[in-house]
């Protein structure tokens, strides 16, 4: 089975990046040298993504613009090979009712195919390319699984951010069958530390669920919910975990955002080496103000 159909929901109102997007969506932050939204494409088609269905809102117009296929997005000023080919297609949320709503959006664009949820104010970071969402349609195909999700390993504060999933056996390396999950609970509830980290596979089954479940964390449609129900049926539904080396960079909150720009541009292959010094010297500077400020003026060797 191959999955070359994605969901990207853009919808939500980055609030917690006030007033930053106010105006603008967090999903055109840049990441490096890009918005965050181009690097979850770029990744996504990494993996074989060939069509997309971006699931944007009133505010999210720059979003829309950015994959206008008369603009290749993708394009640097002196560069005209765009990485992305994939065909971009947008459709609008009517309503903030929550992630599992917007995915409903795409009930039409999907069909009868098994499809990947990427959200759009991440981007998968590994040193194989798309490494783990190659992983996740591998497994997904393998096991003949109903939903397959990204996890990550987060400490007892973090899992009141996430949805938090129940492991059960180990069906292969990497390769967890999952027993429930839950959204956003608190440590004590919390039934381990593997938090979704973004992607997500799933059959079209997930629709039937996603009109059946009633508002949940929050009072929004979760994704999670319609998740919870697929493994109270009896179906099967998986874990890939993040493995060492790979990391989400996320947009949502300015201590998460500045994280994954400083990894971004200072990994990046043309700025990364001068900044990585600067940032190093900086460092150095704000710990110890006799050290030498590195934005002071200097005289040419
Ligand atoms: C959403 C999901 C949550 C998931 C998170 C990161 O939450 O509801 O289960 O862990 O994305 O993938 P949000 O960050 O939109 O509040």
């Amino acid at each position: 089975m191959h999955v070359t159909k994605a969901v990207v929901p853009a919808a939500g109102l980055g609030t917690r990046l006030y007033p930053v997007t106010r105006s603008q969506p967090k999903e055109m932050l840049p990441l490096g040298t890009r918005p965050a939204i181009q690097g979850a494409a770029e990744e996504i088609e990494g993996a074989g993504i060939t069509d997309v269905l971006l699931i944007t809102s009133a505010a999210k117009r720059a979003v829309e613009d950015h994959f206008d296929p008369r603009q290749s997005p993708g394009q640097s000023a002196d560069d005209d090979s765009s990485p992305l080919t994939a065909r971009y297609y947008c459709t609008r949320q009517a309503e903030p009712r929550g992630l599992g709503d917007a995915v409903l959006h795409a009930r039409g664009f999907v069909g009868d195919n098994h499809f990947l949820v990427a959200l759009g104010d991440c981007v998968l970071i590994s040193d194989e390319p798309s490494g783990p969402v190659k992983r996740m349609v591998q497994a997904h195909a393998q096991f003949e699984a109903d939903a397959t999700i990204c996890v990550q390993t987060v400490n007892a504060a973090g899992t009141s951010r996430y949805g938090i999933v129940e492991p059960g056996d180990g069906l292969a390396d990497g390769v967890i069958a999952l027993t429930d999950i839950v959204e956003k609970p608190g440590p004590e509830a919390a039934p381990s530390r593997l938090a979704v980290a973004a992607r997500y596979i799933f059959s079209p089954r997930i629709f039937e669920l996603l009109e059946e479940v009633q508002p949940g964390y929050g009072e929004e449609i979760q994704l999670t919910d319609a998740i919870r129900a697929m493994i109270a049926e009896g179906r099967r539904v998986l874990a890939i975990p993040l493995q060492p080396g790979e990391h989400r960079l996320d947009v949502g909150n300015f201590n998460s955002y500045g994280r994954a720009f400083m990894r971004s541009i200072l990994t990046d292959r043309e700025y990364g080496p001068d900044l990585r010094e600067y940032a190093a010297e900086l460092v150095q500077y704000l710990a110890d103000d006799s050290q030498p400020d590195p934005d002071a003026p200097r005289e040419e060797s």
